[in-house]
């Protein structure tokens, strides 16, 4: 693949890291608030799904959330999750990967999830027939990612319109009420597809970063 390979082992473990189980599991990264987290555990209660933040504040009110609902098949994570992706989770456990809304990045393409040389190992943790669910208000953040998608990494995928009164997230309820045009493409992992992280364990804590 033309694009520069991610370097999964300078990866130092979040502060606090805990180890999660080898069982299957969906993921959510940048949670926000987690209104899609805490809709979707209550939703589908024989799946697990943990929901990754990166920003306390946002973190402290989906946990808040989170404790008023108490979904047990959900558990809410407070970290960057690169580097958590690759210290907690284990080759092809994934069922699906959210990723909603995430930040446009206008000023910083190779920040933009599908341009990563991190979405190959987001790939390796995703099961065969696993997805990735990427939405985006950004008519050219959804049409970038399907390019890349398509050409480097060779992925099925569909196009999806997100419908007027869709409502599962709070930046999704934000965009719609303003008339903008949501889309989501969903990414879908074929089999036999490989990666150069299919071996790759999880570091379980290694490279940890010392409380200060
Ligand atoms: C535009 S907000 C969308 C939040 C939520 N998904 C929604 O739709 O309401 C993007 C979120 O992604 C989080 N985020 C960005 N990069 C992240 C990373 N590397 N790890 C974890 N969270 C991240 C940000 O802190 C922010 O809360």
């Amino acid at each position: 693949m033309p694009i520069r390979q991610f370097q999964a082992q300078r990866m130092h473990a979040p502060r606090d890291f805990k180890s999660i189980a080898p069982e299957p599991i969906c993921v959510e990264i940048g949670a926000g608030k987690g209104k899609h987290a805490l809709l979707f555990s209550q939703n589908n209660p024989e799946q697990k799904l943990i929901a990754v933040e990166r920003t306390r504040e946002k973190f402290i009110a989906m946990q808040k959330q989170h404790a008023i609902e108490g979904q047990t098949n959900l558990q809410t994570v407070h970290a960057d999750a690169l580097p958590w992706v690759v210290h907690a989770l284990y080759p092809a456990q994934v069922e699906q990967f959210f990723i909603l809304y995430p930040n446009p990045e206008p000023h910083n393409p190779a920040q933009r999830w599908a341009n990563m040389p991190f979405f190959e190992f987001l790939l390796s943790r995703l099961k065969t027939g696993g997805t990735i669910t990427l939405a985006s208000n950004i008519p050219e953040y959804i049409d970038e990612a399907e390019q890349q998608v398509k050409d480097l990494w060779n992925l099925p995928y569909v196009k999806e319109v997100i419908a007027q009164d869709s409502a599962r997230t709070h930046f999704e309820i934000k965009y719609l009420e303003r008339g903008e045009l949501c889309q989501q493409l969903i990414i879908r992992k074929p089999e036999g597809y490989a990666t150069r992280f299919d071996d790759f364990q999880p570091l379980q804590g290694q490279n940890s970063v010392a409380s200060e």
